[in-house]
């Protein structure tokens, strides 16, 4: 959470600045700010609210003189809050009391009180109520005992527990960004005569083609025409650049009103390039060979666990159904915040599986540290090569490539996970033969036609939001699935209180008369995924029990499903599938419920109240 920008360069910084922010707006958005050295002066300019709100702010200050925006250095913040609630004060970035450092940090600082209740003895006023203003104070502090900088900096991130990424100018060094990192992400941008710092690499990718990470402990100072490294203790590090391909505009929405109905509308795409990359011939091996699984290992391997939040906690849910089914290896999938290792049973032979969008939330790194000290073994799913669970997850690494997804609730990383962990149970299930090769073909038949099955639900969209915008003013919502759509339930559930702010539930359908049906009343529709196959008359069996307590009745049913059509209200209908495939088309029509409510109630689609795209604070 909270994106990061730097510049030091001779460009027209300030809207530099605010295209790095634009960038980086999924990382939160409840304040925003930048400072730059103007003159002999560092210039703070914030405010609460998104970036297009500091836009405005800058056009005033500068029909008012408040700053000419002449400047060769700077850095910006995007936040969302931890400590102090959002608010002009409490916006990044922050300054010391003689406003002669500014800083910018992502992360959290555990200590901080300690800290704080320290420099207020010293006497030391604060202003704001987050935890950043005490790196800047404590900075400033130092700085009066020794002239070097770095060395100020030093001594205060040895005092400062937690996670930073945090960017610094300081007035008397005019034309330098520092910065350093531990556990939060940070990257260098180099250009010619330029440079950037930031928190993400595709930010980064629409300025530069040259980017060096920073890795935990190290700090760095760009200038224009050089970035150095150091150690905690001072000593020079030699990094080299890294090329990444300069991306168009991540920003583009490509006609579409929002980057969500964007997202969910590549999907199709996303399953192709992946089925493409990993299974470009359904007679053939799935190819993960880049994995350095041994096939030894995969045959000793005596549990799998897989960790992850949220939606990619739905992904693995779903793939638990096709990885015991295909493979027979006992999976559990556990939300990563709740991982115990003293529980965990994990061993030697035991394989981890991570997952997540972000590679970055801190919920699941945390979990798959502890859960690998285990000696059990890891494998990431990940949609970003450059994120800690890549770097954690290094021999094991399988990118979910579902290219940048903007809006914060999570789409097309889903189908793409649930792609990733499809072709994985194959795989091993191909190893260890433990099915036999004609259902493992007709799975892989199944998932090559994917794109166009997927293609063929997308452009029911229109029709989709006929049906559905009906119920925009129900305030509470029941998805209910058995089996393999039980996960969908969860997250069609999820999607629908992110996008809507609607309360909603999913349930294993069979839960239901053990209590939920209490809830129902005309007031509250259940959806229920009825999808042909082994669950299909006992999902039916308790839609009818749910329709008796006059519940409105949505389902979402295969084409031709006349028995649905008679006893549902709506039904949202899609392409014959199978059972096992289904999960990959019966979540489209749910995204687009949740999308079209979200919208008929005039919600903030893309940067829904009070969240983040990656979590990074525990
Ligand atoms: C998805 O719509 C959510 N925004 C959220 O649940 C997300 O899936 C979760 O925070 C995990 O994120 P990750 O995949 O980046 O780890």
């Amino acid at each position: 959470m909270c994106g990061i920008i730097g510049y030091v360069g001779d460009k027209e910084i300030v809207p530099l600045l605010l295209k790095g922010l634009q960038c980086l707006e999924y990382r939160g958005y409840d304040s925003a700010g930048i400072a730059i050295h103007e003159g002999h002066h560092l210039n703070v300019i914030k405010t609460i609210g998104k970036i297009a709100k500091l836009e405005e702010v800058l056009k005033i200050k500068k029909a008012t003189n408040g700053t000419n925006g002449h400047s060769n250095c700077g850095i910006g913040h995007t936040r969302w809050a931890t400590h102090g609630e959002p608010s002009n004060i409490n916006a990044h970035p922050h300054f010391d009391t003689e406003e002669k450092i500014a800083v910018v940090h992502n992360g959290i600082i555990r200590n901080y009180q300690e800290v704080k209740d320290k420099l207020i003895n010293l006497g030391i006023k604060f202003v704001t109520q987050t935890d950043t203003e005490v790196i800047v104070q404590l900075i400033s502090e130092n700085l009066k005992k020794t002239k070097s900088i770095l060395d100020a900096i030093l001594k205060a991130v040895k005092e400062l527990e937690g996670s930073y990424a945090i960017a610094i100018l300081f007035k008397d060094e005019p034309d330098k960004i520092y910065a350093v990192r531990k556990e939060a992400p940070l990257v260098i941008g180099i250009g010619n005569d330029e440079n950037f710092v930031a928190s993400d690499i595709p930010t980064l990718s629409q300025f530069v083609d040259k980017v060096i990470r920073l890795n935990d402990n190290e700090i760095t100072v760009v200038a224009k025409n050089a970035v150095e490294f150091y150690d905690l203790n001072g000593g020079r590090i030699k990094k080299e650049p890294q090329i990444v391909t300069k991306t168009k505009d991540i920003l583009d929405k490509k006609g579409f009103k929002h980057y969500l109905a964007k997202e969910i509308n590549e999907q199709a795409e996303v399953i192709s390039n992946l089925l493409k990359d990993f299974l470009p011939n359904p007679e053939k091996p799935v190819q993960l060979n880049h994995l350095k699984l041994e096939p030894d290992f995969i045959k000793s391997i005596d549990r799998i666990l897989i960790l992850a939040c949220g939606t990619a906690y739905h992904a693995g849910l779903t793939a638990k159904y096709v990885i015991e089914n295909l493979t027979s290896i006992p999976t559990e999938v556990q939300f990563a915040s709740e991982f115990l290792s003293a529980n965990s049973l994990l061993t030697k032979r035991s394989l981890v599986i991570g997952i997540s969008q972000s590679g970055e939330t801190a919920d699941t790194i945390t979990a798959i540290k502890k859960a690998v000290l285990t000696g059990a073994t890891l494998l990431g799913i990940t949609n970003r090569a450059d994120s800690a669970l890549a770097d954690l997850a290094k021999e094991h690494l399988i990118l979910s490539k579902a290219g940048v997804e903007i809006s914060v609730a999570a789409t097309k990383t889903f189908t793409a996970q649930i792609a990733v962990l499809y072709l994985f149970a194959v795989y091993t299930a191909e190893i260890l033969g433990t099915a036999d090769k004609t259902s493992l073909i007709k799975i892989k038949q199944e998932l090559r036609e994917l794109p166009q099955l997927i293609d063929q639900a997308l452009v029911r969209a229109e029709r989709y939001q006929e049906q559905v915008i009906k119920y925009a003013d129900k305030p509470d919502f029941v998805f209910i699935g058995r089996g393999i759509n039980y996960p969908i339930a969860l997250e069609a559930a999820l999607k629908l209180k992110e996008l809507s702010y609607i309360h909603a539930s999913g349930y294993a359908s069979g839960e239901m008369k053990h209590g939920p049906i209490a809830v129902l009343d005309p007031n509250v529709p259940v959806v229920s995924i009825v999808v042909s196959g082994e669950t299909y008359e006992r999902v039916i069996q308790n839609s009818l029990e749910a329709k008796s307590r006059k519940a409105p009745m949505i389902a979402v049913a295969i084409d031709g499903d006349k028995k649905a059509e008679s006893i549902f209200d709506t039904v949202l209908h899609i392409p014959q599938v199978s059972e096992i495939i289904s999960p990959f088309l019966t979540v489209i029509p749910l995204q687009f419920l949740a999308y079209y409510i979200a919208e008929e109630l005039g919600r903030d689609i893309d940067q829904p109240r009070n969240l983040a795209k990656s979590v990074t604070v525990e």
